[in-house]
Formats: structure tokens, C-alpha cells, sequence
């Protein structure tokens, strides 16, 4: 998932951090992959670690707010999510994620890296109780919302084969994204 400049803020890895990570390259909607549905994850060793080290990785690079495994060509049920600076929860792993339960509806504008230069409009629930795994395995629950409910979604929804784009109502015009980034000055 993309977000606008400014909002998704980058953390800043150590130099030793960086030089055992891969950046990989992140699929482009037409690439058939994106369309797959992904496989459960069933080691949680180290194949695993280097893969969600270097998806964090990856989406700090290009400035994303989260990324699942199939949008760099790895077809596993992995994601990373991490909202920003601002946000108490920082990196969040989903390995095998389950959506428990959804409610509310709000309507946000949603990016995503591997639909680059765009955004669009899309209505989804608000608040979002899922399960998953963490890269030991361990299961977790969390309830979460607005726009955290908003990126778990459409990283669930990438380990289906969905997009964004099959599900927004139009996308956000150019004079739309000038006004949103005047508003952010
Ligand atoms: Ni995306």
C-alpha cells in the first residue's frame, strides 16, 4: 500500500541493518503474480526473517506503508505494515493473517506500490479484528482501525489476487491529489 508523501515516514535503519538486507523489486499490476492467491506460510525460520526484513525493506525505500509477500514475487500469506512514525504499533508482521470480524464503513483514498502514481477511491469497513502469526509463529490477535484497517485489508487483499483498483469507485484526479497536497503544507 502507498500512502502520500509525508505520511508514511521512514525509519531509519542502521548502517549494519541495511547492508544484510535486499531490496527487491516490487511487481507492477500486470504482472500475472499479482493475481495469484498465496500460499499459507509453514516455516518460520530463517527464509522467512530474511524475506519480511527485506519486504520492510523494500517498502521503507519506496516509501510505502505496507507490502505483502506476492508483491515481490513471493506467493506466501506474509505482509508488513507500519503506519508511520506516529503510530504506537510500528513495524506490524502478519504471517497466514485472518480477518475475524469488520465493522463500520469509511471511504479513504488508497495507493499501493505495485500501482504506481495513483491513488484511488475506495469504501471499506472501518475497524478490522484479525488474527495472525508473528516470524516465530506465534498467534496474535488485533483489533484495528481507520487507516491501519484500511492497509490490513488491502494486504489481506493481495494475498488473494486482489487490488485496490478492482474494488475503488474511481480514481483520485490530479487537481483532487494538487488540493490534498496543498493541505498537507
Ligand atoms: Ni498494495
Amino acid at each position: 500500500m502507498g500512502m502520500p508523501e509525508g505520511i508514511c515516514g521512514s525509519r531509519a535503519l542502521p548502517w549494519w541493518e541495511e547492508c544484510a538486507l535486499a531490496i527487491r523489486k516490487v511487481l507492477q499490476v500486470g504482472d500475472p503474480a499479482l493475481r495469484k492467491v498465496s500460499r499459507p506460510v509453514e516455516e518460520f525460520g530463517r527464509k522467512l526473517h530474511q524475506l519480511l526484513d527485506d519486504m520492510y525493506a523494500t517498502m521503507q525505500k519506496e516509501d510505502g506503508c505496507g507490502l505483502a509477500a506476492a508483491q515481490v514475487g513471493v506467493l506466501r500469506r506474509a505482509v508488513v505494515i507500519d503506519m508511520g512514525e506516529n503510530d504506537e504499533d510500528g513495524l506490524m508482521e502478519l504471517v497466514n493473517p485472518v480477518i475475524l470480524s469488520m465493522s463500520g464503513e469509511a471511504e479513504g483514498k488508497e495507493g499501493c506500490l505495485s500501482v504506481k502514481g495513483k491513488r484511488g477511491f475506495v469504501t471499506r469497513p472501518q475497524k478490522v479484528k484479525f488474527r495472525a502469526q508473528d516470524r516465530f509463529g506465534n498467534w496474535y490477535e488485533k483489533i484495528v482501525k481507520d487507516r491501519k484497517a484500511v492497509a490490513v485489508q488491502h494486504e489481506v487483499d493481495h494475498l488473494n489476487g486482489i487490488l485496490y483498483i478492482d474494488k475503488m469507485t474511481r480514481y483520485v484526479t490530479p487537481e483532487e491529489e494538487e488540493q490534498d497536497a496543498k493541505e498537507d503544507e
